[in-house]
């Protein structure tokens, strides 16, 4: 299987967004990524249900959202409703982590959990045999355009023997600082999802950019 790409919109011309949703349904995108911060997790905030559901109206590919909150148990009914295909939660910032993943996959939607970068993928032996996919994260969560951690590399490794181990299905989606010069270590390293945000939407060809982290 050739890698998957899911351009992060939070790097998008929020101006613009129905223009550049309309560019990834035209690109070779996989998914499109949705950044959601509650200014608790994280240090920033970002969008929520309004600007997602505009999104869905007019998306061909399936929303990739990765929840930076906390408590996520929440408000995953309406993330759903809202359109996610893929919805991802962190693993630091629920509690109930089981009841929270049945509660996603009870709805038939896909399921990941995501590491923070200091946190160890040892803590997803007991939950990954319920996953359809993993987030490590490259970058501490909370902005765009920040660099690669390089200690990401021997992470997503050991990622990728546990899910080989445990649950071969699950996807190894790897997420911050992901560019034209480092994708290629990234996916030898066992990644099958990249997310990309300003590698994409800062270049001055998008779709080539796609093209390019994919190849
Ligand atoms: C960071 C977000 C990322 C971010 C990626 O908190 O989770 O998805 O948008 O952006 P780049 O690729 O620019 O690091
Ligand atoms: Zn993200």
């Amino acid at each position: 299987m050739s890698v998957l790409i899911a351009p992060s919109i939070l790097s998008a011309d929020f101006l613009n967004l129905g223009k550049d949703i309309e560019m990834l349904n035209n690109s070779d995108a996989d998914w499109i990524h949705v950044d959601v911060m509650d200014g608790m997790f994280v240090p920033n905030i970002s969008f929520g249900f309004p600007v997602i559901e505009a999104v869905a109206s007019v998306a061909k590919k399936p929303l990739d959202i990765h929840l930076m909150i906390e408590k996520p148990e929440r408000f995953i009914q309406q993330f759903v409703k809202a359109g996610a295909s893929y919805l991802s939660f962190h693993y630091e910032g629920a509690v109930h982590l089981h009841r929270t993943v049945q509660m996603v996959k009870e709805t038939g939607t896909k399921c990941g959990v995501v590491l923070n970068p200091h946190t160890s993928v040892g803590v997803l032996l007991d939950i990954l045999p319920d996953l359809d996919f993993v987030l490590l994260m490259s970058v501490n969560p909370g902005y765009g355009g920040q660099k690669f951690i390089p200690g990401s590399l021997r992470k997503i490794e050991a990622m990728r023997k546990l899910r080989d181990s445990l649950n071969p299905d699950c996807l190894i989606e790897v997420d911050g600082g992901i560019n034209e010069a480092n994708a290629a270590d990234v996916v030898a390293a066992g990644a099958d999802v990249l997310v990309a945000g300003n590698a994409v939407f800062k270049s001055a060809n998008p779709l080539d950019a796609i093209i390019k982290l994919k190849a």
